[in-house]
């Protein structure tokens, strides 16, 4: 048995990992090395609780890091990073389903050593918010995983008496925690059966809960999922009274509230809006609205304007994920580099379909930290930019959210390419993007568009370098 100062001083030990871990993964250069801190942080935590609680001998530890380590690695190297959304979603569940077992498992002891009726209120009621919370996350991040792996239809599905369905079942909710605490004298069934009912009314919560809600709004489910996951998490620490998983618990709870709430204000919409519009479903498209003629260019004539750029920004969207451009712009950007031109990328937050997607894609095809720009450090000076690219971004360069008060993204911060000298957009039509909204940017007076699929554009790019 550990001694207890030992035991919580290694608690402490993790809780400071963890904190400097998550504060080092907000700088794109110090990300990986904030992984592997937290990632420490967690392996003293698990096994300090595994060796003082006496759960596990040494042996079966080792075996269980080993199998875990196998799996993740697997998990890392054969889930393609535009998966990734998916793979977290399951990992959120996997979590939630965690924190479940930890109440029910819990509610269960108080059984065998028949010491319910005892037991203290508050404590009850916790294991029940325990069971609910990670019972609903669960249900919810495998619907949400579904969503985006287009295993059940993305669209946002809604019914009628939707409003009233979810009041049913918050209520019942309520009703089942006060006769598991407060009330449990006047329960007049066994408690176990009213704990299963609950675990599964909390189950359906979470698939009523993200069902209403578009494929394309599951990124921010799934940050609020992850958030949910950290106080079901929190909520079990003390449900075991053990500090490390309260600390670990409420810091995953309040970075998935932060980045819910970074992603609704970058997108320009409130969290209610995400959660019960049904805005992002798959739209009709609306392309082509605008007055004014697009100028289409070759890539040929492309190529010449860039020669002559000595200053040149990349902005990439969703678009280069789909057509998995990363590295090809990469290359392009080394052949305006070695023609004279400095190159910066600039990200948007909400570029792409999850955060951080750009980024992910530009390391993994190994664009220096250095060139990574955000949009407050580009947009200042991006009148003095010469040739700004569009890789498949749409929505996170569209004027409209400037200049147009009636636009559905009116307000939301964008990256002022229109304001550069000359912009050529690459992308395959004049369809819109996500918001499903015309973009004025394709029609203005310095904008060319080169249309094809981003890769093969710039793949032509190089080629005419090269040439
Ligand atoms: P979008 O506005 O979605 O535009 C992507 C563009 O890429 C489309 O217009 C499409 O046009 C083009 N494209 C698709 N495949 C292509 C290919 N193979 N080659 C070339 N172009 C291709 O993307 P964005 O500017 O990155 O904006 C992101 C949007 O997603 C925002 O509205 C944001 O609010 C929303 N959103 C983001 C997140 C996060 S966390 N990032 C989460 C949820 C929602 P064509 O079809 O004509 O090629």
């Amino acid at each position: 048995m550990m001694n207890e100062t030992v035991i919580n001083g290694l608690y402490i030990v993790s809780a400071i990992f963890f904190v400097f871990g998550l504060k080092m993964l907000g700088k794109a250069e110090q990300a990986r090395k904030g992984n592997l801190i937290s990632a420490i942080g967690m392996l003293i935590a698990i096994v300090t609780a595994l060796i003082s609680q006496s759960v596990l001998e040494w042996q079966w530890i080792a075996v269980g890091m080993i199998a875990g380590s196998i799996v993740g690695a697997l998990a890392a190297r054969l889930v393609a990073m535009t998966a990734m959304p998916e793979m977290v979603a399951l990992f959120n569940g996997f979590g939630g389903a965690a924190s479940l077992l930890v109440g029910w498992s819990e509610y269960h002891r108080y059984t065998v050593t028949n010491t319910y009726m005892e037991a203290n209120v508050l404590s009850l009621l916790i294991i029940i918010l325990t069971i609910v919370i990670g019972g609903a996350t669960f249900t919810g991040s495998i619907v949400a995983w579904g969503k985006l792996s287009e295993k059940i239809p993305s669209k946002a599905i809604q019914y009628p008496g939707q409003q009233f369905v979810n009041v049913l079942i918050a209520a019942s909710l309520i009703g089942a925690a006060m006769l598991f605490g407060p009330l449990r004298e006047s329960l007049n069934v066994d408690s176990y059966i009213l704990v299963i009912v609950t675990i599964v009314i909390a189950c359906i919560l979470g698939i009523t809960f993200v069902i209403p809600i578009g494929g394309g709004d599951m990124p921010v489910v799934i940050s609020l999922l992850n958030s949910f996951s950290g106080m079901a998490a929190c909520a079990a620490g003390f449900v075991i009274s053990n500090n490390v998983l309260i600390v670990a618990g409420a810091l995953v709870g309040s970075s998935g509230i932060i980045l819910t709430n970074i992603m609704c204000k970058s997108m320009n919409r409130k969290l209610t809006n995400v959660l019960f519009s049904g805005f992002g479903a798959t739209k009709a498209s609306t392309g082509g609205g605008f007055q004014g003629e697009a100028k289409p260019v070759s890539v040929e004539d492309a190529y010449l304007m860039l020669e002559a750029a000595s200053n040149v920004l990349v902005v990439p969207g969703y678009g280069m994920a789909v057509a998995q451009a990363q590295h090809a712009i990469q290359e392009l950007a080394a052949q305006l580099e070695e023609n004279g031109a400095e190159v910066n990328f600039a990200v948007h937050p909400v570029a792409g379909r999850m955060p951080g997607h750009m980024n992910v894609l530009l390391a993994e095809a190994n664009v220096p930290y250095e060139q990574l720009k955000e949009m407050e450090d580009v947009n200042p000076t991006i009148e003095n930019v010469d040739i700004v690219i569009v890789i498949g971004a749409n929505d996170v360069v569209n004027p409209a959210a400037r200049t147009d008060e009636t636009s559905p993204i009116y307000g939301m911060p964008i990256i002022d390419v229109d304001k550069a000298r000359t912009v050529i957009v690459m992308k395959r039509s004049m369809n819109p993007g996500f918001a499903g909204i015309d973009n004025p940017l394709f029609f203005n007076d310095n904008t060319r568009m080169l249309f094809g699929d981003a890769k093969k554009s710039t793949q032509g790019l190089v080629a005419e370098f090269k040439g």
